[in-house]
């Protein structure tokens, strides 16, 4: 079986508290997973990294932490950002481009750059976003995660020939070395996503929510 990545994606979801009994249902959820081949990230809102790195290292979770987005800034006066130096404490990988960014929130390519730029500067791992072969892929980022707009949170999947031919296509024109796929990815699809020999590992939303849907995909994923 070859190294797959799952990136769970929990968006503006969850409270500490949700947090801490998710990590431990995933806990007791996890322990018959062969996860030798598998590297876990979660992607967490800014106000639950702190508890979840705690309650991680307290269980010894094979999880690591990100962040869903970066300031385009260093350190300084811009309210509400929150900055590499702070997500490094606490994070060793961030999320950038995701599509929501870019619809809700009109992130460009030149600010997803200065992201990207700044999450390298701190030593950060990025899982760059991208709808097509056509978006433009910074330099630095380690991940390319490809996500179809309409799949996302549609229950409508790319079917996974299709995802794995844009992969390909994907990792010939930006010269990525691992393209995930995201796009309403459950336990029952997983599968036939990783079964494919570009696709590199999932990036699930909605299916992450739950630690045990999350746990039965990942046990799906590495069957
Ligand atoms: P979904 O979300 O799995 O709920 O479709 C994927 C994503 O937006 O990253």
């Amino acid at each position: 079986m070859k190294n797959v990545v799952i990136a769970g994606n929990w968006k503006s979801n969850k409270t500490t508290a949700d947090a801490q009994g998710w990590l431990n249902d995933f806990k007791a959820h996890s322990q018959s997973l062969n996860l030798e081949q598998v590297r876990i990230i979660l992607f967490v809102p800014f106000t639950v990294l702190a508890v979840a790195k705690w309650a991680i290292g307290q269980m010894s979770l094979p999880i690591e932490l990100g962040a869903q987005d970066i300031s385009p800034f260093g350190e300084g006066a811009y309210t509400g950002e929150i900055n590499g130096l702070q997500i490094k404490e606490l994070a060793t990988t961030v999320l950038i481009g995701h599509s929501e960014r870019r619809q809700y929130f009109h992130e460009d390519d030149s600010l997803l750059q200065k992201k990207v730029e700044q999450a390298k500067k701190h030593g950060l791992s990025v899982i760059y976003c991208v709808a097509s072969e056509k978006d433009s892929v910074p330099t630095g980022v380690d991940i390319v995660a490809y996500e179809p707009v309409g799949a996302i949170g549609s229950g409508t999947p790319e079917p996974p020939l299709k995802a794995g031919e844009m992969i390909s296509s994907i990792k010939q024109a930006t010269k990525a070395e691992k393209v995930i796929y995201g796009g309403s990815v459950t336990s029952e699809n997983v599968a036939s996503y990783i079964t494919q020999g570009p696709i590199d590992g999932v990036l699930p939303g909605g299916v992450s929510l739950d630690p045990v849907a999350f746990c039965s995909l990942v046990a799906a994923a590495t069957a």
